[in-house]
């Protein structure tokens, strides 16, 4: 099978295509065919590694797993001896999570992993793009435990999390405010806004609104900017704290006794099977920025690192029929 690896860490460059065997389920395994793939901001910062402390966990002068990627959206293409809840032919979705290995035409995963079937109504790409992003905003925002009529400020909000939060905090029925640059101003309505604002607006000292929920999904802004805006016992989230900023954070949880959530975030099955619930119903939908085919996975990152994409970025695995 083709696979994407990462021999050593450094830039897109790294990224080289090989040919490998296909992989053998274990008795508890399904093998899927993958049909789509996604680049998502974990992966670059895994690639480099960034923050450089990270090959304490990824391998100290190499990588200890070459193979990137924990989105999946494909075809089960066998299942192992005591499979019972796969058959061969099911469309499924999922994430492979710190294993990764989802640059590659085939992966195997426990059928008690996070994969599930994928609805009908919903595409290969947008089934392997719901996962990263939406885990991540749906996680914290479990932790907030958003409700009707609260308000939430979203900075960030073109991102794969952001947009996925935008979205979830409107079905919970929070009134949504977003931060983003002016292009993007149109996306952030279609996906449900109600004050989207600019980073001039944000950061005017004419903007001294504060809200119950400050979600600030990029790693972009001082903390002291956002608790100006937090309303008091309000919740601020801080999805891609840098280490600095979760020190700093936990000093502040402490002795100001604000809630702050950040940190890894948890998959499971079920926020998995919820969003493709709200996928299907229409409630969310799934952003695709760009699609790249597998051979381009080093454009893909490039653009990726670059920092800008809206909502996600797929990698074509493999053609539908
Ligand atoms: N805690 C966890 O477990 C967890 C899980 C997943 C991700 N993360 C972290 O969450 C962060 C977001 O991930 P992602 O994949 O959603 O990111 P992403 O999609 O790669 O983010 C791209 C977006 O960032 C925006 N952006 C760039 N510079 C900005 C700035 N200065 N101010 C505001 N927005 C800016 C861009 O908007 P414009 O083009 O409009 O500027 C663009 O739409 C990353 O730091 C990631 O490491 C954490």
């Amino acid at each position: 099978m083709k696979v994407i690896t990462n021999r050593k860490y450094g830039p897109p460059e790294v990224l080289r295509l090989e040919e490998w065997e296909t992989p053998i389920p274990k008795e508890n395994e399904i093998r899927v065919k993958i049909i789509n793939t996604t680049v998502n901001s974990g992966d670059w910062r895994v690639r480099k590694p960034d923050p450089n402390i990270a090959r304490l966990y990824f391998g100290l002068f190499k990588p200890r797993s070459v193979v990137l990627g924990l989105s999946f959206a494909g075809l089960v293409d066998t299942v192992g001896t005591k499979v019972s809840t796969f058959q061969v032919g099911d469309r499924v979705v999922g994430s492979t999570g710190m294993k990764m290995g989802t640059y590659a035409e085939y992966t195997c995963i426990p059928e008690t992993g996070i994969v599930t079937k994928l609805p009908k109504e919903i595409s290969f790409a947008e089934g392997a793009g719901i996962s990263f992003g939406g885990f991540t905003a749906l996680d914290f925002i479990q932790k907030c435990n958003v409700q009707t009529n609260q308000s939430i400020l979203i900075y960030g909000a073109s991102s794969s999390v952001g947009s996925a939060a935008i979205q979830l905090a409107k079905h919970f029925g929070a009134h949504v405010t977003t931060v983003c640059s002016k292009g993007n101003i149109p996306l952030m309505k279609s996906l449900g806004a109600d004050e989207p604002l600019d980073y001039d607006q944000y950061f005017s000292t004419n903007h001294t609104k504060e809200y119950d929920i400050v979600f600030e999904c990029v790693g972009k802004t001082e903390i002291q900017n956002n608790l100006k805006h937090l309303k008091k016992g309000g919740n601020l989230v801080l999805v891609g704290a840098s280490f600095r900023q979760m020190w700093q954070a936990l000093w502040i949880s402490i002795f100001k006794r604000i809630k702050i959530h950040f940190g890894p975030i948890k998959e499971s099955i079920e926020n998995l099977n919820f969003l493709l619930t709200l996928a299907t119903l229409g409630k969310i939908k799934v952003n695709i920025d760009k699609v790249y085919p597998l051979e381009e996975m080093a454009e893909a990152h490039r653009y990726v690192e670059a920092g800008h994409k809206k909502g996600n970025v797929v990698i074509q695995v493999e053609k539908t029929k």
